[in-house]
């Protein structure tokens, strides 16, 4: 048990599912996992663990935004060995060509979030994917005719900001969507040498304020968790 996590050592596999919402963590393990059961109620964070394709993988809730997705992490990570981490999850476009219910990986994770400035003080860390699963998501979409953009992400530390326009800032630098988690979750796999990747499905745009519907979110959710479990073998 860590301080977070009730599960008993060994409930959890070392490869794990992170959605934000820990509803999204039930309806993954119902809908894509066998045998699937709950190792993890402390605070409604929901955890469970089944098999996909004969393989032990658990799916964990992390809460929004990157301290409520680092206290899980950590204790997946230093608590419970967890070894590969994929975040599933949606973000704001900030680009005209990235459209609602596209799939974007994030090679890298720029942020407005203080982890790294107090780390790295007066100099710039890059949190980055997981070349391995990063080239196992992207060639599996390409076999399976998924089409996915990818590049670098905005993890933001408010989703309410002042300014709307501020987004046009990291738009023209390339950056191509905004969500909450994926530099620190970057971060704390590069600190304890493990294995992560986050692959975000676009739920509303920046550009055009346009946003999806409950149904349409269901249906790309269903394509990029299939992307990340089998990105895992
Ligand atoms: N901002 C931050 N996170 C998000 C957004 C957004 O607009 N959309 C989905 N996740």
């Amino acid at each position: 048990m860590s301080i977070h996590i009730e599960a008993k050592k060994g409930e959890i596999a070392e490869s794990v599912l992170l959605p934000g919402d820990p509803m999204r963590a039930k309806w993954i393990a119902e809908t894509f996992l066998k045998d699937s059961f709950c190792y993890n109620d402390v605070r409604g964070m929901l955890g469970y663990t089944g098999t996909f394709n004969g393989k032990p993988v658990s799916v964990q809730g992390t809460g929004m935004g990157i301290p409520s997705a680092l206290i899980y992490c950590h204790e997946l990570i230093n608590n419970y060995g967890v070894k590969n981490l994929i975040r599933v999850g949606t973000a704001g476009s900030y680009q005209p060509d990235v459209k609602l219910r596209d799939i974007v990986i994030a090679m890298a994770a720029s942020s407005t979030s203080g982890i790294n400035n107090t780390r790295f003080i007066n100099a710039d860390y890059s949190p980055t994917a997981d070349f391995e699963l990063f080239m196992k998501a992207a060639q599996y979409a390409q076999k399976h005719n998924i089409p996915i953009k990818a590049g670098n992400v905005l993890s933001a530390d408010e989703f309410y900001g002042d300014d709307p326009e501020s987004y046009k800032k990291w738009a023209k630098f390339g950056v191509l969507c905004v969500e909450m988690e994926a530099a620190g979750l970057y971060t704390i796999a590069a600190k304890f040498n493990v294995k992560a990747l986050a692959i975000l499905t676009i739920s509303d745009s920046l550009v055009t304020k346009k946003e999806t519907s409950a149904d349409e979110r269901e249906s790309t959710f269903k394509a990029m968790i299939d992307i990340a479990l089998n990105s895992l073998s």
